[in-house]
């Protein structure tokens, strides 16, 4: 073991892996792939295989900001190292073992989630793996390219070890904005009254005492280059700036676009290239989550006028690009705790346009963005609820189909709902766009089967309204899961 010069314990990630112990609760830095640890969760995983190997127990309770990287996401738990999970995964490794209910997995509100932390409703927390450029020897941390819930598990964790990652710059903080808010019920008004406002601090605080070891690594984050965006996606995304085009028209907003938000992911790309593409849509601000690859474009065309975000989620490529124009970007992006980021009343404030993806929504408008068959997670809530409830305008996105037209993502009934009735606005399919706005349920149902639905299914749920039962909302309850159900007897929802 050396010591530098900051007298911190430099150890390998190996030696750090030694000090985290079979059922502990370990936090990680990151939100998605974007500043997530990775030198000592890799570490970890590998440890994990050798003590399995001998036959000993080792399982630790893992906390991230959303999702994670590969380490985390990925490497811990194809090592089978993970007992329990939250707020947010990603990869098809945890998913399965989710699904099998090997790990317990707790899907909840990113925003809520430091709060909870703080609060202990998870235990203690016994050791943060935090990654950052660098650290003070009075405990200032520089985070790298997300800020996530970092700062509030290196206020709780009981130990801390940082991973010094040398391949992001350190200018990087210059973009971070880190405040931390006391317990309720002393809490003030957050003073962010636009979406650029600074209110915090370009670094995290952690007692230097609790520090046991720094790591140093140098790895990218592991975020992937988006792929050409679908016909399905374009189409999406042609509708909704078709929609936004009209409501600038009818002045409905103030002369200054009110911010948007966009969910992961490529139909959210899309969208705000179709954006950036369309001269009829003026500049606009972000108030989002995750800042992706087409926001840097934009930004550099000066159509982004400038976004407030939790992650800089961006490729490497990207993300180098920002690094060799810092001086025009820094200015432009602020990296806030998730608790900022996606503040309900911050949201409500600011009057943001949101934009999310779900899996299915239901003939009312009810969305179900987590659980297929309402049984099977696929990633979970994320920022989706805190955005789409708190919105001005809310949109949600979604192919027709799935699964070679096999799937009608517009169904009777969904059988889980993230998203209701209540928070969803507009919905958007490549068939067309349905605004639900002071529509009643029958003709929410009406414009969504004829302006949503996928042509093979328009029939079916036509007479599913026919044949069920006169309320308030009609339903059938022997019939509103027939779908899901004949999807999981044959692999279809309308066999022939
Ligand atoms: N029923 C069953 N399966 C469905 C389905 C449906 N109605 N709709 C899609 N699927 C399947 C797809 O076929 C695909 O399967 P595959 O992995 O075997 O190919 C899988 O579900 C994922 O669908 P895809 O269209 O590739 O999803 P995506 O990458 O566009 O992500 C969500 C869509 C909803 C999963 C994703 O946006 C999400 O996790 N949202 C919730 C969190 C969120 O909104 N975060 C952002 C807030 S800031």
């Amino acid at each position: 073991m050396n010591c530098n010069n900051n007298g911190y314990a430099i150890l390998t990630a190996e030696e750090a892996a030694l000090l985290i112990k079979d059922g502990q609760t370990i936090a990680f830095s990151g939100f998605s792939p974007a500043g997530a640890a990775k030198a000592v969760p890799s570490a970890l995983a590998k440890r994990a295989r050798e003590l399995h190997q001998e036959g000993k127990p080792f399982k630790i309770r893992v906390l991230t900001g959303a999702s994670s990287g590969i380490a985390v996401d990925q490497e811990l738990a194809e090592a089978n190292a993970v007992s329990w999970r939250a707020p947010y995964q990603g990869s098809p490794a945890a998913r399965q073992l989710i699904n099998q209910q090997e790990v317990e997995y707790m899907d909840m509100h990113l925003s809520a989630f430091p709060q909870f932390v703080d609060a202990g409703f998870f235990g203690k927390i016994d050791v943060a793996v935090i990654e950052a450029t660098e650290i003070t020897p009075d405990g200032r941390v520089y985070l790298t390219t997300s800020i996530g819930a970092s700062p509030t598990f290196l206020k709780c964790a009981k130990k801390v070890i940082i991973e010094i990652n040398e391949y992001h710059s350190k200018r990087l903080r210059e973009m971070a904005d880190i405040a931390i808010m006391p317990p309720p019920p002393r809490r003030n008004p957050i003073p962010i009254f636009e979406p650029m406002t600074r209110i915090g601090w370009p670094y995290a605080a952690v007692d230097p005492h609790k520090i046991i070891g720094v790591v140093f690594s140098n790895k990218p984050d592991e975020v992937k280059e988006f792929a050409d965006s679908s016909l399905v996606s374009q189409h999406i995304a042609d509708h909704v700036v078709e929609f936004l085009v009209k409501e600038l028209h009818l002045k409905s907003h103030s002369q200054r676009l009110n911010p948007f938000q966009t969910g992961v992911g490529n139909i959210g790309n899309a969208v705000i290239e179709a954006m950036g593409g369309n001269p009829a849509i003026p500049p606009f601000y972000m108030y989002t989550e995750v800042f992706q690859d087409a926001m840097v474009d934009l930004m550099a065309q000066k159509k982004i006028l400038g976004a407030s975000s939790c992650a800089l989620t961006v490729s490497s490529k990207k993300l180098e690009e920002i690094i060799a124009n810092i001086d025009f970007f820094a200015p432009l992006i602020v990296l806030r705790p998730q608790e900022f980021s996606n503040h309900p009343g911050i949201i409500r404030r600011l009057g943001v346009i949101t934009m999310n993806t779900a899996l299915e929504v239901d003939i009312y408008g009810n969305a179900n963005s987590s659980h297929v068959y309402g049984t099977d997670i696929v990633n979970g809530i994320g920022g989706s609820g805190e955005f789409t409830r708190n919105a001005y305008l809310s949109i949600l996105m979604t192919p027709s189909s799935a699964k070679k037209d096999k799937i009608s993502s517009i169904v009777p009934m969904c059988p889980h709902i993230d998203n209701n009735e209540h928070s969803v606005q507009v919905i958007v399919t490549e068939q067309g766009l349905a605004d639900l706005r002071g529509l009643g349920p029958m003709q929410r149902a009406k414009l969504l089967i004829e302006n949503c639905a996928h042509p093979r299914f328009k029939p079916y749920l036509r007479q599913y309204i026919k044949d069920s039962k006169k309320g308030h909302i009609r339903h059938n309850l022997a019939k509103c899961f027939e779908l899901h159900q004949n999807l999981m007897r044959t692999g279809d929802m309308l066999p022939e």
